[in-house]
């Protein structure tokens, strides 16, 4: 990596979506806790700007923001808002707390969008645009406009759209490729044309926001910034709508170890990138892919001879960043049976989790449970132990205890008892095998509508005594949410997998409000 000094015009502000855009994204519903805790740590990191959602979707997403603007520390807390008035003055409400706050309020320009969606022509359009950002500014001195579906938007249409909502008092202009459609090339001259053609655009930040359906979201916007955008807006993981957005930790370390061809810097600490994506991925239940760059299992393992040789002889061979740099710890046989209290504290202390009193308790028994199942355990059974602690902490149903008859001579038969609400219930299914025998019993149990759309079982490292970690997706009404369960017996992870997916229904349930998905495409009323 190459280090130059660092000029603030070189500063590529980090805005992070994963809590809006990525939480919208089907299945990926995270609890308030959960969005708290991922707020925390992105303002820890250096996150410039954390978008905390989108406040009038629901009683649960003002909640959210409300609580996150209460205690950022740094970071600028932004909400998003349609056109509507009273989009923009629910958001305002939610960030009020904020110390530094920011509104970004959108509008389709395209004119597939403008003609289908909101049915309005380009004047009115043009009209609603200066109406939402004045309306904005009436809130806040931070507002951020976004051309949505920019990319296939009519250029001078654009400008004039650009021109209007920084003359209105946009501080930031995003130019959205909603759909994922552009490439490195056309990006950069549609940013440089903006720049160079619009004529107060020196008044405002330009702004890139990527959506991965062509695999180009990173690249598309550093092409964005070397035609002269200076914020990036990108999720953990790269979560998203339909195939993700710009992943936060891929376009960070390209700068980082590519500044010699990207002469920009940002303020992450990269080595807090390996942290957030476990706890994103524990948080949404997504499940990162194997070889993802920066964060996935294998991005720093070498496979074949060839490469370990070259390794050996020297890490530069076949490493163009060391693990560390991104927080990567070496895999480490932690503890055993006999590790105390303290040693588990610091242990969890390194691998970046603050928990209270109770949670801290209860991963304690629950450590010491595994290790007297299991003789060898590693940070990735630490963390996978203490992600569901921290997910399933505010569960209302609970496994208290699972026996299952399995195996050739069926019917399988699972007996379980539940804790639901503080009171023991238990009952016996018969299934298809054991997992169907379990999810009968959950269903005699908790009876609900909600349909199975996912099951999914690995392993947390190796070895036959190793954690199983088990993803289960459930649908109810056009809204899915996703969660895991880990256990070193598979039909105890299925359950908890299963039941943590329903109690996260219900707290859905219970915050109410429409699905975001089908909120955030209706932007045609302006108040
Ligand atoms: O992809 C998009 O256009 C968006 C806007 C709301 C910024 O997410
Ligand atoms: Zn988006």
């Amino acid at each position: 990596m190459t280090t130059t000094a660092k000029s603030e015009k070189d500063r590529v502000v980090i805005f992070d979506t994963t809590l809006r855009d990525g939480e919208q994204c089907p299945g990926a519903t995270m609890t308030h806790e959960e969005k708290l805790e991922v707020a925390e740590l992105l303002d820890d990191m250096g996150v410039d700007i954390i978008e905390a959602g989108f406040p009038i979707a629901s009683e649960g997403d003002f909640a959210a923001v409300h609580e996150i603007a209460t205690r950022a520390k740094n970071a600028v807390i932004c909400g998003l808002s349609r056109a509507a008035f009273k989009d923009i003055d629910r958001c305002a409400e939610a960030i009020k707390p904020a110390k530094r706050k920011r509104i970004h309020t959108f509008l389709s320009t395209s004119p597939v969008h403008m003609k289908y969606k909101l049915q309005k022509e380009p004047h009115e359009v043009l009209d609603m645009v200066i109406a939402q950002v004045t309306r904005a500014r009436g809130h806040t001195d931070d507002v951020e406009w976004s051309a949505e579906d920019a990319t296939r938007t009519e250029h001078d249409f654009l400008c004039r759209c650009v021109e209007a909502a920084i003359k209105a008092g946009a501080t930031t202009i995003n130019i959205p490729d909603t759909v994922g459609y552009t490439v490195p090339e056309e990006y950069f001259r549609l940013i440089k044309m903006l720049r160079d053609r619009v004529p107060n655009s020196d008044q405002a930040r330009f702004s890139v926001h990527c959506h991965n359906d062509l695999g180009m979201a990173v690249a598309n916007s550093l092409a964005g910034v070397n035609g002269g955008a200076r914020q990036i807006e990108c999720t953990i993981n790269g979560i998203g709508e339909r195939a993700g957005n710009a992943a936060l930790e891929e376009a960070v370390m390209a700068i980082n170890v590519r500044n010699d061809v990207l002469p920009f810097w940002t303020g992450i600490n990269a080595t807090m990138l390996t942290r957030a994506s476990k706890l994103v991925s524990a948080a949404t239940s997504f499940p990162v892919q194997f070889n993802k760059a920066i964060v996935g299992r294998n991005a720093f393992a070498h496979e074949s001879g060839i490469h370990q040789d070259g390794m050996l002889k020297h890490t530069q061979t076949y490493e163009i960043m060391t693990p560390e740099t991104v927080g990567v710890k070496q895999t480490s046989l932690v503890m055993g049976k006999h590790s105390g209290r303290h040693a588990f504290v610091h242990k969890l202390e390194e691998l970046g989790y603050k928990l209270g009193d109770n949670q801290l308790e209860d991963a304690f028994t629950r450590f010491k449970a595994l290790a007297d199942r299991k003789k060898q355990i590693y940070d990735e059974d630490i963390e996978a132990l203490v992600d569901e602690e921290i997910a399933h902490a505010q569960d209302r149903v609970k496994l208290v205890s699972l026996s299952v008859i399995a195996g050739t001579r069926g019917p399988q038969r699972a007996t379980m008892k539940l804790d639901i609400d503080g009171r023991g219930m238990l009952e016996e299914c018969e299934g298809n095998g054991p997992v169907d025998a379990i999810f009968n019993c959950i269903k005699t149990l908790v009876p609900h509508e909600a349909v199975l759309e996912l099951y999914q079982v690995h392993a947390v490292t190796e070895g036959t005594d190793a954690q199983a970690e088990v993803s289960v997706r459930l649908a109810e009404k056009g809204r899915s949410v996703t969660a895991r369960g880990a256990d070193p017996d598979t039909l105890v992870a299925s359950a908890k997998a299963y039941l943590g997916a329903l109690n996260k229904l219900m707290v859905r349930r219970q915050r109410g409000g429409v699905a975001v998905s089908e909120s955030r495409v209706h932007s045609t009323d302006v108040g």
